[in-house]
């Protein structure tokens, strides 16, 4: 028996906004591109979102906008899919890897401050790794499986040390700290929309005093703006974007 990681459902629509597209001959950067970033935007309420090619190329831009490059070090949890550490390597600079909390599996801040205690020494206002001379500019944070990473203690972190904040968000899109969508606590946020990353209408919640993921399959979104997407919208201007694995950066 074969099991799918994922299986898309389509409606039909899908392929006459993608015929659309075709007989416009918009097929770059053209309004669907536009609508799907603003949709997006509407749904997370995040501020400056951009349409790229892949959550990769939006954690490599992402990256590249905070100034990271050879010569830093830059935070990555120890279990995330590989996208996340290759587009730090793509920028030159090295990755420290940090331990999860096996609660969320998501970098754990704990981790994250002893992590900086042991390998770190403070010059000048800088951190400098002891065996590399490295500087540690960054954290960057994934919201793995669609459970939101605990950004209030990752930013509390981030604002002692000086660090910037990259939230990685692949798997998260409809994911909210106290109903703040994932994305709007960090310097930027990446995003995707490949079929096998979770996305609403499953509706997942994280509560910061427990530690505990709420989850609930079945209840309906949130719509704080009247006039707010479903996701189904999202998905459909997606697909008739014909950008196929697309994603958003944002800067906060
Ligand atoms: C945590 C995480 N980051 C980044 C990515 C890369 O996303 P994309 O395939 O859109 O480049 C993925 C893909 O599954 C992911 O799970």
């Amino acid at each position: 028996m074969k099991i799918p990681i994922t299986k898309p459902y389509f409606d039909g629509t899908e392929i006459e906004e993608i015929k659309e597209s075709l007989e416009s001959g918009w097929l770059v950067q053209g309004p669907k591109v536009r609508q799907f970033e603003q949709k997006f935007s509407e749904f997370t309420a995040i501020q400056y979102p951009k349409a790229v090619s892949s959550c990769t190329t939006a954690l490599h831009m992402g990256l590249l906008a905070l100034g990271v490059k050879e010569g830093q070090d830059v935070i990555v949890p120890s279990f995330t899919f590989i996208a996340t550490p290759n587009s730090v390597r793509y920028t030159g600079a090295e990755i420290a890897f940090c331990d999860i909390d096996i609660n969320t599996y998501n970098l754990n801040p704990v981790e994250v401050e002893r992590l900086i205690n042991k390998n770190y020494k403070n010059e000048g206002n800088n951190l400098i790794n002891k065996k590399t001379g490295n500087t540690l500019t960054t954290i960057l944070t994934v919201h793995q499986f669609g459970l939101a990473s605990n950004l209030p203690e990752i930013n509390k972190i981030a604002e002692k040390y000086n660090l910037k904040v990259l939230e990685d968000g692949a798997c998260a899109v409809g994911a909210r700290i106290n109903n703040t969508h994932v994305g709007n606590f960090g310097n930027i946020a990446a995003f995707s929309s490949t079929p096998e990353n979770p996305s609403p209408p499953e509706r997942v919640e994280w509560s910061p005093p427990t530690m505990k993921p709420k989850r609930s399959f079945s209840k309906p979104l949130d719509h704080t703006a009247p006039q707010s997407p479903t996701c189904n919208d999202i998905r459909k201007v997606d697909s008739s974007c014909l950008i196929l694995t697309s994603l958003v950066i944002t800067t906060a």
